[in-house]
């Protein structure tokens, strides 16, 4: 009976998320802003995913831990893996498309660095400014990580998660960061890549579900991991060394841990109303299709650490 009912429900939220896609396709950054400014006013997204829009990073891929301490642990390997750890407290750090400030909070407080996040969605700025403590050295700014208006050289780092599969522009992203960063600063970058077509085409179904990756959520496309660090390695702005590393493994538990979430916390989601169940029922066939691409590779998780 359980899994007539699931099968159910799965069949209807794919139903009505296709019926509804067309809201969600990439057209402009202001279609990615007016997204981003909806999920954080209706707040579904941080009842379930918390202040962090990231995966979560598990040990040994084990699920014996909760979702948002796993996002914690994430920030913090980066900061261990790309060596941003080395640099002095009191460093400048821009956090390009910080959403509503998660990392910049922990980079400011576990680390002492001074930092300003951008993201092209206003309401994630008031909402970043909200839960940002007083004292804190945390500035959040509305503003586009294709067009930063920062000097070349003025950050000791740049920190971006998640944010490149929104870029229409890799190359640009790219330079973007790179401009801003001093010579000797260092970059981490987390992203969601997608397979290289050099290493494998497509075939019809991954093609198929690929689509349905990009249009969900806002996606224009995905670089590969091979492509993006191509594009650090020609950018003009480029002057140092660049490692890329793949915690597809180590995220994957992500997926299945976010549905689980809306589980774990009824009481949080009914509070929104019942217009918060349709809408999170809705996103589940993408967190599904997401968890299938990733465990079979047509997506994989690329770290990226470079010194200016
Ligand atoms: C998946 S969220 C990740 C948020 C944050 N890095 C985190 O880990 O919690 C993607 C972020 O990229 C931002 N973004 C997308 N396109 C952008 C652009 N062109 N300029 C600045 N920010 C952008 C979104 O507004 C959002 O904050």
């Amino acid at each position: 009976m359980f899994w007539v009912l699931a099968f159910g429900i799965v069949i209807f939220a794919f139903g009505l998320s296709i019926w509804l896609r067309s809201n969600r396709r990439y057209a402009s950054s202001s279609s990615v802003a007016s997204a981003y400014d909806s999920w954080t006013n209706d707040q579904l997204l941080e009842v379930l995913w918390g202040e962090h829009i990231h995966l979560g990073y598990y040990r040994n891929n084990s699920r014996n831990r909760d979702f948002r301490e796993s996002k914690e642990e994430l920030v913090h390997q980066l900061v261990r893996w790309s060596g941003l750890s080395r640099l002095p407290r009191g460093s400048r750090i821009l956090d390009v498309g910080c959403g509503i400030g998660g990392s910049s909070r922990i980079l400011a407080k576990a680390y002492g660095f001074e930092v300003i996040g951008i993201t092209i969605s206003s309401a994630q700025v008031e909402r970043a400014i909200c839960l940002t403590e007083q004292g804190l050295p945390c500035t959040f700014k509305v503003m586009d990580a294709l067009k930063l208006e920062f000097e070349e050289g003025a950050f000791d780092g740049v920190w971006s998660v998640e944010a490149g599969p929104h870029m229409p522009d890799k190359q640009r992203y790219a330079d973007e960061m790179l401009r801003v960063l001093r010579p000797g600063g260092i970059l981490a970058v987390a992203d969601w890549n997608r397979r290289d077509p050099g290493d494998r085409p497509m075939n019809q179904l991954e093609s198929l579900i690929m689509q349905q990756l990009l249009n969900q959520w806002v996606h224009p496309e995905f670089a590969s991991i091979d492509s993006f660090r191509r594009n650090l390695l020609t950018s003009k702005y480029f002057g140092g060394s660049i490692e890329t590393d793949d915690w597809t493994e180590s995220t994957l538990p992500s997926w299945i841990e976010s549905i689980f979430e809306g589980v774990r916390r009824p009481r949080d989601v009914l509070a929104l109303g019942p217009k918060a169940i349709l809408m999170g029922l809705r996103e589940i066939p993408t967190i599904l299709l997401m968890h299938w691409a990733f465990t079979t590779r047509l997506m994989q998780f690329g770290v990226f650490r470079a010194r200016g």
